[in-house]
């Protein structure tokens, strides 16, 4: 079923559909639970590296649902990564704390399947480099799931930055397993190198094609020159011009933070067939499912 005995959550690759659905009826559950506190005395250690706003208080809203207290290191703030201490010896010294599990986020350079195997406790990708968004791409394909009712042979465009994105990387392996279609549309720069998913470099066919339409950020910090910006706007940025050719039974959804006039114009995002909210409010219950498999397996 998972990547270890320990179920920790580093790719999903390893996951077969049924693990999936499992997760899905845990997370169905925790919606109708809704908030219902219980009590361990358990911790769980969030280590976020990199910045986050929804990724880290879904996952601390979901550990306090659980029972478990969050222990929250959130850049580099504060912490003696000020002093050069390593990120690796960061998580070691807090994993010698003993919280039930990790849940870590982090750029290229830390090795998240090396700290697996050195350690014994779960370790929950919440982010890493260009390695993969798991619980990103899972509580999208949830939000997809619970509208409607399937995911088999959805058609999913992911537009923009798919390149530098870890989300798209987690959609690649979560499609596989589930059976939807994976299509691309930015810029050629943008595109990943090598890739087996179509790719369109036209917003407007794309859009037609689409049962999801799924921006994503454009990654400012790689792309700093106004005049990219301004021309992907133009071409790829979902508009109140090109949101017509968006098909009435067809999701709009974000994971989050979007650049508004960049990849997504407010009224988009405001737009009747938007999920985006519901994306960050599933997430919670996913990430709740996640946790207790890490904790216990699961329910199976
Ligand atoms: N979607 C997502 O990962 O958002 P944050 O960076 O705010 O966690």
């Amino acid at each position: 079923m998972s990547t270890s005995l320990k179920n920790s959550l580093i790719h999903l690759r390893n996951f077969k559909k049924q693990d999936v659905i499992d997760l899905f009826e845990r997370a169905s559950f925790f919606e109708k639970q809704k908030n219902s506190f219980v009590k361990t005395d358990q911790t769980a250690a969030l280590i976020f590296f990199e910045a986050s706003t929804r990724t880290r208080m879904s996952f601390e809203t979901a550990s306090v649902r659980l029972g478990l207290h969050p222990m929250i290191l959130s850049g580099k703030a504060s912490s003696s990564l000020e002093k050069g201490e390593s990120f690796e010896d960061t998580v070691l010294n807090i994993a010698a704390l003993n919280p039930a599990l990790l849940i870590i986020r982090t750029d290229d350079s830390l090795d998240l399947n090396r700290l697996e195997q050195r350690l014994a406790l779960p370790i929950l990708n919440a982010g890493w480099g260009t390695q993969g968004h798991p619980s990103q791409a899972l509580l999208d394909a949830f939000t997809i799931w619970r509208k409607k009712g399937t995911l088999e042979k959805e058609r999913v465009l992911i537009i923009g930055d798919v390149g530098h994105s870890r989300v798209a990387a987690s959609h690649f392996e979560l499609s596989k397993i589930m059976n939807y279609e994976v299509a691309l549309c930015g810029p050629q720069n943008f595109m990943p190198t090598g890739t087996a998913h179509a790719a369109f470099s036209n917003l407007e066919e794309a859009l037609g094609w689409a049962t999801v339409a799924m921006a994503l950020r454009v990654q400012n910090e790689r792309h700093s020159k106004l005049a990219t910006l301004t021309s992907y706007a133009d071409k790829f940025g979902l508009n109140t011009k090109n949101k017509k050719f968006i098909s009435q039974g067809t999701l709009i959804m974000h994971p989050g933070p979007i650049n508004h006039g960049i990849e997504m114009d407010l009224a988009v995002m405001r737009d009747q067939r938007s999920v985006i909210l519901e994306q960050v409010i599933n997430g919670v219950y996913i990430r709740q499912a996640l946790l207790e498999r890490a904790l216990n397996g699961g329910t199976r």
